[in-house]
């Protein structure tokens, strides 16, 4: 399963993609302006830490000026996919952009009919939001599942990103489900690394290695 970092923090990226473990960075809107500078300058500062897929998402909802933001986000950086809404005008605007080239990101995937018609047009990804789904009380990872199934039945070509990850189980059972991608905060990354048996050891190794004999 690829990780990308859901993230757009300067400081998040550097450090996490530093550990050699990253394979792509997703924005959106409200990531974006967290950070409070301008929307194309954080994702070229992005694209420059970060070589692979970075998804930066268009504010449009109308089909024609979702292709024309699209066709211009695009150019910035070879290595941009465009985040599109899954609405109706967002299905069409992916239909058209996966005929040019461009590389898009179907979000804001809650069924698996809204995946089958992201695969259909054409999407290099889809997003399922695990922790959405979950806060209203369905069950994201069977989402996650039951895409799977349905783009395995029919070899869509389609990426699944597993996206709104919440903590360290999600990751583990998007990962069971065959989730291609994992979109990870930076948090529940950190805590992935955590285990209190891995400290202990590390320190008992530490205190036993005080006890070996040194040799002058
Ligand atoms: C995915 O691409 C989204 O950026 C993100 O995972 C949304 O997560 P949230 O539900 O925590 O906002």
């Amino acid at each position: 399963m690829k990780i990308f970092l859901d993230t757009a923090n300067i400081d998040e990226i550097r450090k996490a993609c530093s550990w050699g473990i990253i394979d792509g960075i997703t924005t959106n809107p409200s990531l974006i302006s967290k950070e409070n500078k301008d929307f194309k300058e954080t994702v070229l500062e992005i694209c420059g830490i970060c070589k692979g897929p970075i998804s930066a998402e268009v504010l449009s909802l109308d089909a024609d000026e979702i292709v024309k933001e699209a066709r211009q986000i695009s150019k910035w950086s070879e290595n941009i996919v465009i985040k599109v809404p899954l609405i109706q005008d967002g299905i069409k605007a992916i239909s058209i952009l996966s005929k040019e080239g461009i590389k898009t990101n179907a979000t804001l995937a809650f069924s698996t009919n809204q995946a089958i018609l992201a695969c259909k047009a054409g999407a290099t990804y889809l997003s399922p939001f695990v922790g959405r789904v979950d806060d209203i009380g369905w069950n994201g990872i069977e989402l996650i599942k039951e895409i799977m199934t349905v783009i395995n039945n029919y070899g869509y070509k389609s990426q699944v990103i597993s996206a709104s990850i919440r903590h360290p189980m999600h990751v583990t059972e998007s990962a069971k489900a065959g989730a291609h991608v994992a979109t990870i905060p930076y948090k529940v990354l950190e805590q992935m690394f955590k285990h209190p048996l891995t400290d202990i050891g590390v320190q008992k190794f530490l205190e036993d290695w005080k006890k070996v004999p040194i040799k002058t």
